[in-house]
């Protein structure tokens, strides 16, 4: 028996922190099945070779041959550019991986330093603003610009539901909507009804009683995450909500570089780092590896495979404490490579 993962490191950086976690991975030995990797192409530098950002070869090799995915990062341009669109937004929509899991958990050294912090934000990954149905038209005063934003219940329902089942394996069992539905009062009130419903639905009549819900309007939810982190568990959003959430949470335990995420249908289960490409320090091998090494492990926990999450959690932990090998973004002077021996020796 074999564990087949998709790899598709895609731009900029990606193509160094994929690496180093598939090299995690392969430090497991029996912990897990023997690692069988797909090497597979996506992202705006194959579509400017190819014309196109997605091959439908990589669809049908993540659908058909693999067990999970790794993703790294794309370079999405700010300006449109005609015929590409996004192979993540596109990928997460193909594969049905209707939820982003955006562990945030802060490890630190001193014991009297900053309260830990330790959540997770679900955000709901497939619809909201990102179901990207804009429109421009020309008028007498200039042009103005539309965009669509799609909240249905269904995915609602589901992200709900995935909150509430990670809040039940934790000890603090609080669920926070985040949502704005003071001023979206349709849009963001249907979600915010929804994953309060969630707990009254007959299929789970019961399951969640010991699950605390508390709400919190999206702009204070960032206020109140700065000046008392602690006050949250699990946070369930919209999309694009989630997404400004999670890189705050970022900023707060010192680094991007350190976030993983897992994208997570009923079915497939890809893990990502939760930042960008980095072209400003991209080609310089000094990429911090530890935000994708964790999106391994988390894709590993989901798959069952608990031991291997926690070997290489444990050593990436030691790896932070110890402070003796960090790259730039947490203000130290390793590369890439050194950061990533030092976690492989520890696994
Ligand atoms: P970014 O996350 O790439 O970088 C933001 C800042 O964090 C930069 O200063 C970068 O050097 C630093 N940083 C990020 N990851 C790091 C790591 N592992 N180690 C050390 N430093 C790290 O966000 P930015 O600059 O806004 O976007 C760059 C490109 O990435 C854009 O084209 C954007 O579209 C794309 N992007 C792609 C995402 C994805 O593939 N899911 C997510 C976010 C952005
Ligand atoms: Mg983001």
């Amino acid at each position: 028996q074999s564990l087949k993962i998709g790899l598709v490191p895609a731009d900029g950086i990606g193509k160094e922190v994929i690496p180093a976690a598939r090299r995690a991975i392969e430090a497991l030995g029996s912990d897990i099945p023997k690692p069988e990797f797909h090497d597979l192409v996506a992202g705006f530098e194959h579509f400017t070779r190819s014309g196109t950002a997605l091959p439908e070869e990589t669809v049908r090799a993540l659908r058909e041959d693999c067990d999970a995915a790794l993703f790294g990062a794309v370079s999405s341009p700010s300006r449109k550019v005609t015929g590409y669109t996004s192979p993540i937004v596109a990928l997460r929509k193909e594969l049905d991986l209707y939820a982003n899991i955006r562990p945030v958990v802060s490890v630190s050294a001193d014991p009297r330093g900053k309260p830990s912090i330790d959540m997770v934000v679900v955000r709901e990954n497939t619809e909201c603003l990102y179901v990207k149905q804009e429109t421009m038209i020309h008028t007498e005063t200039g042009r103005e610009a539309r965009a669509t934003r799609l909240i249905t219940e269904r995915a609602s329902r589901r992200i709900g539901k995935m909150a509430f089942e990670i809040a039940l394996k934790r000890p603090r069992k609080l669920v926070t909507i985040i949502h704005k539905s003071n001023v979206l009062s349709v849009t963001d009130g249907l979600f915010r009804e929804t994953v309060r419903g969630v707990p009254k639905l007959p299929e789970v009549a019961g399951r969640y009683d010991n699950v605390t819900i508390a709400e919190q309007i999206v702009d204070s939810a960032v206020y109140r995450l700065f000046r008392e982190p602690e006050i949250y568990d699990v946070m369930v959003a919209p999309n694009l909500y989630g997404d400004i959430l999670s890189d705050a949470a970022a900023a707060l335990v010192g680094s991007l570089g350190l976030v993983p995420s897992i994208n997570a249908g009923d079915h497939f289960v890809m893990g990502e780092p939760v930042h960008g490409s980095a072209p400003d320090i991209e080609g310089k091998g000094i990429a911090n590896p530890i935000a994708a090494i964790r999106s391994a492990a988390l894709m590993l926990r989901h798959l069952g495979y608990e031991k291997g999450a926690d070997r290489v959690d444990n050593a990436v932990n030691s790896v932070l404490r110890e402070g003796q090998f960090a790259t730039p973004d947490l203000g130290g002077k390793s590369t890439t490579a050194e950061v990533l021996d030092a976690i492989l020796k520890r696994i």
